[in-house]
């Protein structure tokens, strides 16, 4: 039972859905990708090997891991055609608004990888959209900039061609920094899946109907821009330029604690996590390393930990349980990698593709799997006559 309906999204009769892939236990803040550890993955792993164990349940061996880079690698260009969808919308465009567009107007395009019968077409749609998502974030990022697409480099890694395609323009040499391609590949993997949250359980009910693919990541990418999920990141940063200074933090202190005031510490709480999220502490960690290597000085990281410190040691804040998100500082590495604040969601929408799409097959290929029809609990009128309208 959730709020007003008992939610089916092919779920079974308890109305919670069964999954292999990922493991949260909110009250000890634990979070595993089939069986491995968080914490293990983003310091041992890189993005694709977890990818890859996401989408078959087992870490890749040597060759196993080869093929799959290679398959990403080689579907990493859009047709050119393709491009043309982007040039249709306003420079001033949210890149989301692009990223829900072009992704949508995949499933006009990719033919042969939507027979979602067929596992092969599905094996083909799923590399498609984890190779394509960084170059449609790229393009969407060099539109608003009016700065011209760079193309996808098959001798870069996943992260670093990101980068590239993102940063480097024709007139100049771009040369990938390790240090920041490392940080971009674990922030991948902090946020590649997250179990049932809004975003992955719309790209489920969308799929449980049979939809197109790249339709129903387009639908997921539409769900995680809201600023409660996905859009959190971004609005971390603008309430830390907000605050301002640590003098001023225990008046938003006060104003997230107030039911009238609308303001809540975005990048705190979490409708599972009723302790710390283990993705924010290796984020935290992440974020210190990056800004030594670019020698970045950002005072809003000292504001956040100090945000951290005082929220965290109010009472309201430890009675109802809450910590910082995966959200709190993933805005201030970005910043420091001259990402805008735009982008960030964007980049999480990236990452999550491979969660949304890992999800998505596992649930077309349960073959107990229905289509999702979320129940409701009535609080309407009972039963009424019409009344004519000269009544009214
Ligand atoms: C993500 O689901 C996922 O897994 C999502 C995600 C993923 O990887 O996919 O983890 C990514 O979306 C992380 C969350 C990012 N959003 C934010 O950081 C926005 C700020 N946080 C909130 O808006 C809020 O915490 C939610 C939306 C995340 C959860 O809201 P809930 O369900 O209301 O949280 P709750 O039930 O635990 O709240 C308990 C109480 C409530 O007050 P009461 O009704 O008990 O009086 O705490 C209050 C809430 O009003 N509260 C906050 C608060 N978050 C909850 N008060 C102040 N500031 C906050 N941030």
């Amino acid at each position: 039972q959730t709020d007003c309906f008992t939610y089916d999204p092919g779920f079974t009769s308890t109305g919670s859905c069964e999954s292999k892939i990922t493991y949260i236990d909110g009250e000890e803040g634990i979070l595993m990708h089939r069986g491995y550890s968080i914490e293990e993955l983003a310091e041992k792993s890189d993005f694709m090997e977890v990818c890859y164990l996401l989408l078959h349940g087992e870490l890749p061996n040597g060759s196993e891991k080869e093929n799959f880079e290679r398959s990403i690698t080689y579907h990493t260009m859009l047709h050119e055609q393709m491009m043309n969808f982007f040039r249709g919308f306003r420079r001033d465009s949210h890149p989301m608004a692009i990223m829900v567009g072009v992704v949508g107007a995949m499933s006009a395009f990719y033919h042969d990888s939507t027979d979602i019968s067929d596992p092969h077409q599905r094996m083909v749609a799923s590399h498609r959209l984890i190779a394509k998502m960084p170059t449609i974030a790229a393009n969407a990022y060099k539109y608003s900039v009016g700065q011209p697409f760079v193309y996808p480099r098959n001798n870069l890694n996943y992260a670093e061609n990101f980068l590239q395609m993102t940063f480097s323009v024709p007139a100049e040499d771009y040369v990938v920094n390790p240090v920041l391609a490392r940080a971009m590949d674990r922030i991948f993997i902090l946020h590649a899946d997250h179990e049932q949250n809004a975003s992955t359980s719309t790209v489920r009910i969308a799929g449980s109907s049979g939809a197109n693919p790249f339709a129903c990541i387009a639908a997921g990418i539409a769900s995680l821009w809201g600023p409660a999920h996905g859009g959190a990141n971004e609005a971390v940063l603008k309430m830390l330029q907000e605050i301002g200074h640590k003098d001023r933090i225990p008046e938003f202190i006060e104003r997230a604690k107030n039911k009238d005031d609308p303001f809540r510490l975005m990048g705190f709480g979490h409708r599972v996590y009723k302790n710390y999220d283990p993705r924010a502490a290796v984020m935290r960690t992440s974020c210190h390393e990056v800004l030594a290597e670019l020698g970045v000085e950002d005072p809003l990281l000292e504001l956040a930990m100090e945000l951290e410190k005082l929220a965290l040691s109010d009472p309201y804040f430890a009675e109802k349980k809450l910590f910082p998100n995966v959200d709190f500082y993933s805005g201030i590495i970005l910043k420091a990698m001259n990402f805008p604040t735009s982008m960030f969601t964007v980049l999480f929408a990236l990452a999550r593709t491979v969660g949304w799409v890992a999800q998505w097959k596992e649930m077309i290929e349960d073959p107990n799997q229905k289509i999702s029809r979320p129940r409701q609990l009535y609080t309407g009128h009972t039963a009424r006559s019409y009344t004519e309208l000269k009544d009214r």
